[in-house]
């Protein structure tokens, strides 16, 4: 198929961009959109032009690198699904396919598709863990856990940090994330002994990160590929509120 690439190009953080336009023939149906950008990267190197930077680890679905909007779509057209795992079956010849970085103050842009996501980094810092020493993994039973609360957990910690909840929200929160993070260790009893200090570290960290605030939109659920639910987001404003009303000082 033929396509009509409309790319981000910005040299550094520093510099302004814009989108330039390249023509690219012979796209593979069976291609990824990761592996199209690869071609596109290898003309431009054989043309002597610089190749676009874009962010890629595992290609798996798993790592959450492969951050991009795609025609205005967090990690384009599929729902639940990464940027490497999307493949341009879903596109059709003749095709204008828009592609850009994150937009988020708080992802400030590296280089043409790259965007700083260590805001995510520095809110896990601020309580994202379980401080104790949980020595070797225990028995599977020897800490009773409802069913449901273990799936839960589990469907929170499926997160995989991505920010397309960020670059979906109109106010760029990143509530669904730390909502995610909260609630992984809220629901099990590893993390009850921290959870007042952590609820509110991270929320605090959130905010000093300059993300916006949450209006309910729900548009973060809707782009994100590992399908978070915003039920997350109303058991973290639970924990804040009761973290708050509850603590000593
Ligand atoms: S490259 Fe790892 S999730 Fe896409």
């Amino acid at each position: 198929m033929k396509l009509t690439l409309h790319i981000w190009r910005q040299a550094d953080a520093n510099s302004s961009g814009a989108f330039r336009t390249y023509e690219l023939n012979d796209v593979s149906e069976h291609m990824s959109f990761l592996e199209m950008l690869d071609v596109l990267n290898e003309k431009l190197i054989t043309d002597g032009e610089e190749p676009v930077s874009f962010d890629h680890d595992c290609r798996e679905g798993i790592c959450g690198a492969c951050s991009m909007m795609i025609n205005g779509q967090a990690h384009g057209p599929d729902r639940k699904t990464t940027t490497c795992q999307l493949h341009m079956r879903k596109f059709k010849s003749g095709d204008h396919i828009w592609i850009e970085p994150w937009r988020a103050n708080a992802f400030p842009v590296i280089r043409d598709l790259v965007v700083d996501r260590t805001a995510f980094d520095r809110i896990m810092q601020a309580g994202g863990f379980v401080s104790v020493n949980t020595g070797n993994a225990p028995d599977a039973n020897a800490n009773m856990i409802p069913k449901q609360n273990a799936d839960l957990a589990f469907d929170a910690a499926t997160c995989i940090g991505c920010g397309a909840c960020v670059a979906a929200c109109k106010n760029a929160s990143a509530m669904l994330f730390v909502s995610a993070k909260v609630s992984q260790y809220a629901l099990l009893p590893q993390g009850q002994p921290e959870k007042k200090q952590r609820v509110q570290k991270m929320l605090a960290q959130m905010d000093q990160e300059g993300f916006g605030g949450c209006t309910n939109t729900n548009e973060c659920e809707a782009a994100c590929p590992a399908g978070i639910s915003v039920d997350n987001i109303a058991r973290l404003n639970r924990e804040f509120v009761s973290a708050v009303l509850t603590s000593a000082d």
